[in-house]
């Protein structure tokens, strides 16, 4: 290639590049295979490697980082940066309301005549401003205290979303871009797996990383995180003509490339903006990124001049919050409890918080491995975080609250797990390859009786009505039933000898358990509590067998026969069989009718019979259970994880590992719209 040729494909090359990572990262719209853009790079890295004179300051070869700074240099604020005010009830985005009418003279004016607010969400990440000179990216700064920020130019330019070059035929002189620099949930989560993966300390939530991520002093490291960007306003602009409205500004910024939310609107009054909140609250969780709030900005700027400011904020801007999903409390105690299959469990007890709307009390620290990694200890200051439905978790702890004994001994200690059952005192164990650690009493260990005899009257096992674990905790700790089947054994005296037990609730319970015989095989099976049999094993198990003989005499070799049964789960279910204990408790249950044996059945016919769906992530419209029963309609199945087995992953929003693993497996990957084309034409879409 002659010089004009190779300066002409390295601009060209270029251009592609950018389109790409405008299509991929602001528009979330891929518009090439990852190879051909990796080829695009590589090309463009080997033309400015051979002619070092073609390396332009706004390169995409640029966005891998570069050497380790010794600091950041400090940038005094053209504009400076301002906070919100923000407002939490109606009432207070009511006065806001009011403040801005009277302060542009048009109080007592009527309806048509309300405010116009352009309305967006609040991200939750850093504030960023981004200098274009002549549409070339020179400079990007951290808010610091609004006046002087840190020069984080280097890390920015990672962020492909950020553009390194406005786009338009006619930039202006220049112009400062505002917003907020944060990280995707579904980067966030891959980011905290991998880390578990290596054994890496996890980071608490999107925002913390985002944080340990942009202020990086080696930008090879923030390349590697994947950051996003959103702008939300500008700084300083020279050269150009700004339209009259907010709104607008941000339809340009758009034009230009830079990354502006999808969910902002333009409103009018109090209840615009309260239909807003509303709206956006009812997406939250199911948004691509953590949001705290929506902010309301007078629309016109013309009237945001007039209004000014009020010390450090804006009078016509405010901040709409949406209830903490995150707060933090303090750890009392540590409780390590013992589960049905004697895993032991440690629950932080904690200084009741209310958090997501819920007051909570405990959460789980699920094992020895999740305590260690978040290093939660007694009294310590930990995060708490419910969002939307989901369990409460502790997040982690701030190990640098923690008050210290000496200079190098913080006061609190590590936990550590038991090495005796906490019920029993028998020795624990942990096998290799396994997370929990248990208790090796089997059901001679009271807490696994109890639990044991717990799941086996659930509602979905054999739904023994009104026996609930303070009767179950008698009834194991008087040696009235150290076994499932001792229950069909009870009699009025016994029972009527128990706390809290009148006659007829003693009636009442002798019936139930008497009502509980005769269950279908399915659902005994599932009472049985063998590890690794959930309900859907089960169904398949009573499926293929039809008969508890035919399953307690199988070997693990014709347990694999069953759809779904791998090495694990049949090394489990034929451990299960040959344990004497487990023999004469079926013995007992088969004496008393407990379950009947069903024909084996073939699979029932329909288009995805054999298939095996997992969902996960929030779909936008069916729920799960709508998924599911569609997917069970057809002769499919739902999985709870994705393996070798599973054809096809439905994934929604917020999916979580399930995504990644389909992904590494190169399993179908199905969005709602895909899963219904599926059902409704029989492939999936091409
Ligand atoms: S406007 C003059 N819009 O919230 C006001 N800020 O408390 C400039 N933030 O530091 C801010 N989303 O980092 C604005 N849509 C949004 C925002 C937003 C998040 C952050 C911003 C700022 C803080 C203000």
């Amino acid at each position: 290639m002659s010089d004009a040729a190779e300066e002409r494909r390295a601009s060209e090359l270029r251009r592609l590049i950018e389109d790409a990572n405008y299509r991929y990262y602001a528009l979330d719209d891929p518009a090439i295979p990852d190879v051909e853009f990796d080829r695009q790079l590589r090309e463009l890295q080997d033309l400015e490697a051979a002619h070092p004179e073609l390396l332009t300051p706004d390169s995409p070869t640029q966005r891998v980082g570069a050497g380790p700074l010794k600091d950041f240099a400090q940038v005094a604020h053209d504009v400076p940066m301002l906070s919100l005010n923000n407002a939490f009830s109606e009432g207070e985005v009511a006065a806001f309301d009011r403040r801005v009418r009277e302060g542009l003279g048009r109080e007592g004016l009527e309806l048509e005549d309300e405010t116009e607010y352009a309305v967006e969400p609040k991200f939750d990440g850093l504030a960023i401003t981004l200098r274009y000179e002549r549409g070339v990216f020179v400079r990007g700064a951290t808010r610091g205290d609004g006046a002087t920020g840190e020069d984080v130019s280097a890390n920015l330019r990672t962020i492909r979303a950020i553009p390194m070059r406005l786009a338009g035929d006619n930039p202006p002189a220049v112009l400062e871009v505002r917003g907020e620099v944060l990280m995707l949930r579904r980067d966030f989560d891959q980011l905290n797996q991998e880390a578990c993966d290596k054994g890496e300390k996890t980071f608490v939530n999107p925002r913390n990383a985002a944080a340990g991520s942009l202020r990086q002093l080696d930008s090879r490291i923030t390349a590697k995180r994947r950051l996003h960007f959103f702008s939300y306003g500008i700084g300083r602009v020279e050269g150009v003509e700004l339209p009259a409205t907010h709104s607008e500004i941000m339809d340009w910024l758009a034009t230009l490339r830079m990354p502006v939310a999808r969910q902002r609107r333009v409103v009018s009054g109090v209840s615009g903006l309260m239909a807003y909140f509303k709206a956006l609250g009812e997406q939250r969780s199911t948004l691509p990124f953590d949001i705290d709030g929506a902010v309301y900005k007078v629309n016109r700027l013309a009237d945001q001049e007039r209004l000014g400011f009020v010390s450090r904020a804006p009078r016509f801007a405010i901040a709409h919050k949406y209830p903490a999903q995150e707060e933090l409390t303090e750890v009392e105690g540590i409780d390590v409890q013992v589960g049905r299959t004697g895993a032991l469990t440690p629950v932080a007890r904690l200084k009741p918080v209310f958090v997501g709307g819920v007051t909570v009390t405990n959460a789980t620290l699920h094992n020895e491995d999740e305590a260690r990694r978040k290093d939660v200890r007694v009294g310590d200051t930990v995060i708490v975080r419910r969002a939307g439905d989901v369990i409460p978790e502790v997040v982690g702890s701030l190990p640098e609250r923690r008050p210290m004994r000496d200079l190098a001994t913080p006061l609190h200690e590590p936990f550590v797990m038991p090495a005796v059952c906490p019920e029993c005192g028998a020795p624990v164990l942990r096998l290799e390859g396994e997370s929990a650690t248990r208790c090796t009493n089997g059901l001679a260990c009271p807490a696994q009786r109890k639990q044991a005899i717990l799941h086996f009257a659930s509602r979905r096992a054999m739904d023994i009505e009104g026996l609930g674990d303070k009767l179950v905790e008698q009834l194991v700790d008087r040696g009235l039933a150290r076994t499932p089947a001792d229950l069909y054994a009870l009699g009025l005296e016994q029972l009527a000898g128990l706390e809290r037990m009148a006659q007829k609730s003693a009636e009442n319970l002798l019936s139930a358990i008497a009502a509980s015989r005769h269950r279908p095989l399915a659902r005994f099976i599932f009472a049985l509590g063998i590890r690794q049999v959930g309900e859907q094993t089960a169904k398949d198990l009573a499926r293929h067998f039809g008969k508890l003989d035919a399953i307690q005499g199988a070997t693990a070799d014709t347990l694999l026969q069953v759809p779904d049964v791998g090495p694990v789960v049949a090394a489990s279910i034929a451990a299960f069989f040959r344990e004497s204990h487990n023999q004469a408790v079926i013995e007992a249950l088969r004496r008393v009718q407990a379950w009947v044996d069903g024909e084996a059945q073939a699979v029932p016919p329909g288009r995805f019979a054999g298939k095996t769906f997992v969902l996960t992530g929030t779909l936008p419209n069916l729920t799960r259970d709508q998924a599911k029963a569609r997917i069970e309609a057809e002769g499919g199945k739902v999985a709870g994880s994705v393996s070798g087995k599973t054809d096809y992953v439905v994934a929604g929003a917020e999916p979580g590992s399930k995504l990644v693993k389909a992904e590494q497996l190169n399993i179908e990957i199905l969005d709602e719209t895909a899963f219904l084309y599926l059902f409704d034409k029989g492939e999936p879409p091409r």
